[in-house]
């Protein structure tokens, strides 16, 4: 129990909620993909999704408390790290640990923006199934009012959202590796590379294809 709130175990928690948070990513990815199918497809995948509501249901509620975790542990551990934090004549030390844990807050932020907006939008439009007559699930992520994907400065912050989430990731990895001991080993960079460079990489061209109309 004291590993659990000791400074190492609160890195294990945002280490491994972390990498579990990726792995919904790429599900979500995949899901997402199928857009590329078409229509049909899309609606009738989010149709079988319906039709599983309760594994569905178990399974954000999962994904809550791994945001939860990984949140809450990483800004103890910002809080932590500020105390301690030596200062070089009365003047706060200007280290790369610093200016990484204030750009971590800065795309951390930016994601959970993201997040209220997706969710309190697209993912909220599903559950209520606030759709008009002969509107299909396919219908609503392309609307092109505000905080839909046809709606060129809501997808510009998507990308920015989504290039915040490259970057978290990538550092997310970077310290998981490193608190793991698995440190200098090439597959894990290049393992690491997958999920933060591919995989925001799938979600941009989703938006982009959105924008220039080869989903349309
Ligand atoms: C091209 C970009 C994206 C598209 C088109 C997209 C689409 C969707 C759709 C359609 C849903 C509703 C699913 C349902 O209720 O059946 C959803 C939910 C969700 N999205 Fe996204 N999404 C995108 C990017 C992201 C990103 C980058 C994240 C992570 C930060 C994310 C996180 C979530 C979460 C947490 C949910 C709710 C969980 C769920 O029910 O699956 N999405 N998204």
């Amino acid at each position: 129990m004291k590993l659990f709130f000791s400074s190492i175990g609160k890195k294990l928690q945002v280490a491994i909620s972390g990498i579990l948070l990726v792995v919904f990513l790429v599900f979500h990815l995949f899901n997402n993909l199928v857009l590329f199918t078409g229509a049909d497809n899309f609606n009738s995948m989010v149709h079988f999704l319906e039709s599983i509501k309760p594994i569905i249901r178990v399974m954000e509620f999962g994904l809550l408390m791994l945001l939860l975790v990984h949140t809450i542990n990483a800004i103890k551990l910002t809080i932590d790290n500020k105390k301690i934090s030596p200062k070089v004549y009365g003047k706060p030390k200007t280290s790369t640990s610093t200016i990484n844990s204030r750009t971590m807050a800065v795309s951390g932020s930016i994601i959970l923006v993201f997040l209220f907006m997706h969710l309190g939008y697209i993912w909220l439009t599903y559950q209520s199934h606030a759709m008009a007559v002969n509107e299909t699930y396919y219908d609503v992520l392309l609307r092109s009012n505000f905080v839909y994907l046809n709606h060129p400065p809501t997808a510009i912050f998507y990308i920015i959202a989504i290039l915040s989430i490259a970057f978290h990731l990538r550092h997310v990895f970077q310290s998981a590796v490193k608190t793991f001991g698995l440190l200098n080993s090439s597959f894990v960079y290049y393992l690491g590379f997958i999920f933060w460079g591919l995989v925001p990489a799938g979600f941009i061209i989703i938006v982009l294809s959105i924008q220039i109309g080869v989903i349309q």
